[in-house]
């Protein structure tokens, strides 16, 4: 055995030495790479959920493989409770061949394997499991390249039928068919070889699960899942953190070319192998689990320490994993230190892994919105097997190196956990300049929350405060902080912040999202790219494609014309950048360099590629580019108002042969830019019902905000976030101020509002000489005043007054009962009235009693008052019988005024039909402890004589 065998490379590099190395001979053979399509589909109803179980090549590799290795290894699956978690097949992988005999049946070796794989098959299913086994479509298998196994003649090319009956005859259920240099060994291309063994598969009795392997070669989750249950997307899997992230860091971009009976594989598991620490190996297995991979343990089962059985078993990953819905993760973020993937699953639910790449522990977070939900719902931690808090928006986890918190989230809310509060903020910011972002905390929870504070995470370009105190948020509300933001002068793109809330209650988490201003035209390579790929090499910004580091391509150069920017490229290639719907066009010169014309020639390639402009997931742009035949063409996409624009190179057939597709294209996005107009906001305020011709309102008014991006109002000093429209119900005067910000500008107005629900006042008395009529209004002031003496009536104009005092003379009246009433009415129509009898007695005089020195009983005058919530004071109503304060149309709610006045004495009836009181004068002074007392302010400004 030789137990030093680094990872191999495989097809990919041989490509690239065809490139690099110009040989048409080398050229010819990476054509020969791709197949015609095979004709006929899967169609094996099997494997619905990605299948489980152990495969022997991580454990024992070559040498080591004999049956005892593989009973003890079914043993345990059935004694471990593996079997129980789902565990199923037992796969005996490479190397357990004896060789093929005359009839050209394959036999397994005889000193490791002596009772024969019919034999062995038989064990297995005696334990309830299901057997698999490892062939090749070449002539050779793995083994005989990277392990010197020295019998040759194990692969199945010319016996596929026979391999494929013996399979059969021995009871396998699972075949892993592995590529092994076929194209190089024997000239097969991978989908026609792979389709001979599942046509043969097909015609069994049987049901095979079949599985190929070609390391991801030829990106065969474009094609394989006509032909395979499962296909390999990777190299071979070793037994460190560096290869599991790197398998993972791969998967992106997967997601939807599998699902139930057809599945990435990202090659079977290491967990329990090597030095990979726990939390490492947690990571392995859930985003495993993440992306519905096949789980083929591949470590020592029987002797399994106990935290290795606990991860491999835990049957809430392994739910995730084998969820019915099928749906791979989506990479939904990653930086250096962390990334976040989510996919969703049936009923519902959503499984969110978030991943700490880095070395130390951190929080990682994200939203409902980010992972695709909406609404309330439940998070528990898969690993800790425990409900962890109900959230409406964010969701986090405190995450060791290299650990992966798995979240699975239900909807609705559990009455066990605590609801978390939320953030949200967003702001699109010009970078080098201050902005001010609001920040909303909401509180989903029915109880208050206290002191609450958030602490901002150091975030790279961004400058704002460690922290704000937002204080006390009510139950089911929401409190907002205005919070100063500065972005660098270089800054680009758009990141999250991460947030802690802080309160006396708990500690939450949340993010928020800063997104620099793009103006004027601003070139896609400098922009951030949010996961891009590309053919060989990465992609490059300002310059032609390379080959295998970063900025290792020659200047972009079309037809003999150089540019000094660009993005370049080579099928297949992604570059997906977010504009925030910031940007109207985008403006490039599409061809293949020239770079790689005369090498072409050479071997006698024509390059094409397509050039595609997706615009948030939709195709708005697509060609198929010729070298030779077409000439660099300048291009302008519309892409007004999309966030996530994506540049595509996809591979093209050549003519007649569509299969025959050519990776041999150095495609040129040159001066590739995009025009950036600043929309400015917008915002109006709307107010109904409109006011009065004073300009008052006579009630409650509704305040409505239109305008662009988000919009907020102030009545006083604080900045609200505007949702709903706004009641004004209290009489006052408001001034209203709203404001809208979009793309880092600022547009504010202000209105005017003023409410007068309250009716005036107003108090009529008399003495000896005249009648006094006392009116205030403090709102819109008074309008009119009018009095009736003796059936004579009399206006006066009062407009817009705050308060008056007038007086009536008295003196010519004659002996008799003089009823008198007075009606004031302010500048928003609300009336008051007051009314009282003067009793001039046969000798032409007043009664003595109006002359102020009496308050008491037996003079006849009548006093009236108004409902409403006039409160008068006991004493000053209990003893004072004027026409005190009318107020009949108040709307706060409050004793009546005409009984509070009345005292005892009874009703008579009044002007308004409000009860009046016959009562006696009482003194002048009396009058203002009673308006006062009603609550009314009685400041003499004026004195109106008639
Ligand atoms: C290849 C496969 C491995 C294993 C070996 C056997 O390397 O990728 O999984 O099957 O062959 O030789």
């Amino acid at each position: 055995m030789n137990p030093s065998r680094s990872t191999p490379r495989r097809r990919r590099d041989a490509r690239l030495a065809a490139l690099v190395g110009v040989g048409a001979l080398l050229v010819s053979g990476v054509a020969a790479l791709a197949g015609p399509t095979p004709a006929s589909a899967l169609d094996n109803d099997l494997a619905l959920t990605p299948p489980m179980g152990w495969n022997s090549w991580n454990q024992v590799r070559c040498y080591d493989l004999n049956e005892d290795v593989v009973k003890d290894a079914a043993d345990a699956i059935a004694a471990t409770g593996m079997a129980e978690a789902g565990y199923e097949y037992v796969v005996v992988d490479d190397c357990w061949q004896g060789g093929r005999g005359a009839d050209g049946v394959l036999f397994s070796h005889p000193e490791r394997f002596p009772s024969g794989m019919k034999a062995l098959g038989e064990y297995i299913h005696s334990k309830g499991l299901k057997f698999g086994i490892y062939g090749s479509p070449g002539s050779k298998t793995c083994a005989n390249r990277w392990d010197s196994y020295p019998i040759l003649g194990l692969g199945s090319l010319g016996h596929e039928r026979i391999d494929a009956q013996t399979y059969e005859e021995w009871g396998v259920d699972y075949l892993k068919y592995d590529w092994c240099d076929a194209d190089v060994n024997d000239g097969l291309t991978h989908q026609a070889a792979f389709a001979v063994m599942r046509d043969e598969l097909a015609r069994l009795d049987r049901p095979i699960v079949y599985g190929i392997s070609e390391y991801g070669n030829t990106q065969p989750w474009t094609w394989a899942s006509d032909v395979a249950n499962l296909w390999r997307t990777t190299q071979d899997i070793a037994p460190n953190w560096g290869s599991v992230l790197g398998i993972i860091d791969s998967q992106a971009g997967l997601a939807d070319f599998a699902g139930p009976g057809g599945w990435n594989d990202p090659d079977m598991l290491q967990v329990g192998n090597g030095a990979m620490t726990i939390e490492e190996n947690r990571s392995h297995f859930g985003m495993w689990a993440m992306l519905a991979a096949p789980l083929f343990a591949g470590t020592d089962l029987t002797a399994l320490p106990s935290e290795t059985l606990e991860i491999i078993t835990n049957p809430e990953v392994i739910a995730v994993d084998q969820d019915p819905l099928g749906q791979q993760a989506h990479r939904l973020r990653h930086s250096t230190d962390s990334q976040v993937w989510a996919r969703p699953l049936a009923g519902g639910d959503i499984a969110v892994a978030l991943m700490n790449t880095g070395d130390s522990t951190r929080r990682i977070t994200t939203s409902v919105d980010e992972v695709g939900g909406a609404g309330a719902y439940v998070v528990r931690s898969l690993w800790e097997r425990t409900d962890l808090y109900n959230t409406t928006a964010g969701i986090w986890a405190e995450v060791p190196a290299h650990g992966t918190a798995l979240l699975r989230l239900t909807p609705g809310t559990s009455e066990n956990v605590p609801s978390a509060l939320g953030v949200s903020g967003e702001l699109t910011a010009r970078p080098g300049v201050s902005a001010r972002m609001p920040v909303t905390v909401t509180n989903g929870d029915d109880t208050p929350a206290t002191d609450v504070s958030l602490a901002f995470e150091a975030t790279p370009g961004v400058t704002m405060p460690a922290s704000v105190v937002v204080g006390d948020v009510a139950a089911r509300g929401r409190a907002t902080v205005e919070v100063e933001v500065r972005l660098a002068d270089d800054f680009a793109g758009r990141v999250e912040v991460p947030v802690r809330i802080i309160s006396g209650e708990g500690e939450y988490s949340g993010a928020l999202t800063v997104t620099a201003l793009l103006t004027g035209d601003v070139y896609v390579s400098d922009l951030p790219w949010t996961g891009a790929s590309n053919g060989f090499g990465p992609p490059e910004r300002d310059r032609a494609n390379g080959e295998e580091g970063a900025a290792d391509g020659p200047l972009i150069t079309l037809d003999g014309t150089t540019y000094d920017k660009g993005v370049g490229t080579n099928p297949e290639a992604r570059i997906p950048f977010r504009l925030s719907g910031q940007c109207a066009g985008l403006h490039a010169v599409i061809g293949i360099d020239d770079d790689v014309a005369a090498r072409a020639r050479a071997g006698g390639i024509t390059p094409r590629s397509t050039f595609e402009v997706y615009a948030d997931g939709r195709q708005v742009f697509y060609t198929e580019f010729e070298q030779g035949r077409d000439e660099p063409t300048a291009i302008e996409v519309d892409i007004a108002g999309a966030d996530l624009v994506e540049l595509r190179n996809g591979l093209v057939g050549e003519p007649g042969d569509p299969d025959q597709r050519s990776w041999f294209a150095w495609t040129d996005w040159a001066d590739a830019h995009v025009s950036c107009e600043v929309a400015e906001p917008v915002v109006e305020i709307g107010v109904s019902p409109a006011a009065t011709t004073s300009g008052w309102h006579a009630g409650p008014a509704t305040i409505t905000l239109t305008g662009t991006g988000a919009l907020e109002y102030s009545l006083d000093d604080d900045w609200l976030a505007y949702s709903e429209p706004v009641r004004l119900t209290d009489d006052g005067e408001y001034l209203v101020r709203a404001r809208a910000a979009t793309n880092g500008r600022v547009a504010e107005t202000t209105t005017e509002v003023r409410i007068d629900s309250t009716p005036p006042d107003v108090a009529l008395t008399a003495d000896a000489d005249e009648a006094v009529v006392t009116a205030a209004d403090a709102g819109s002031g008074l309008a009119r005043l009018e009095y009736t003496l003796a059936g004579e009536a009399t206006v006066l104009d009062l407009a817009g007054e705050g308060d008056v005092s007038h007086m009536v003379d008295l003196s010519g009246l004659g002996g008799g009962v003089h009823p008198m009433s007075v009606t004031v009415a302010d500048r928003t129509g609300h009336e008051a009235t007051a009314t009282i009898e003067v009793t001039v007695d046969p000798s032409g005089s007043v009664d003595d009693g109006a002359n102020g020195s009496q308050s008491s009983g037996d003079n006849d005058s009548t006093g009236s008052e108004g409902a409403g919530d006039a409160t008068g004071s006991e004493d000053a109503a209990g003893s004072d019988t004027s026409a005190g304060p009318a107020r009949p149309e108040r709307p706060a709610s409050g004793e009546a005024a005409g009984a509070d006045a009345a005292g005892s004495t009874p009703a008579t009836g009044g002007a308004s039909g409000l009860p009046a009181t016959g009562r006696t004068w009482p003194p002048v002074a009396a009058l203002s402890a009673l308006l006062l007392g009603a609550g009314c302010a009685l400041t003499v400004r004026r004195r109106v004589r008639s």
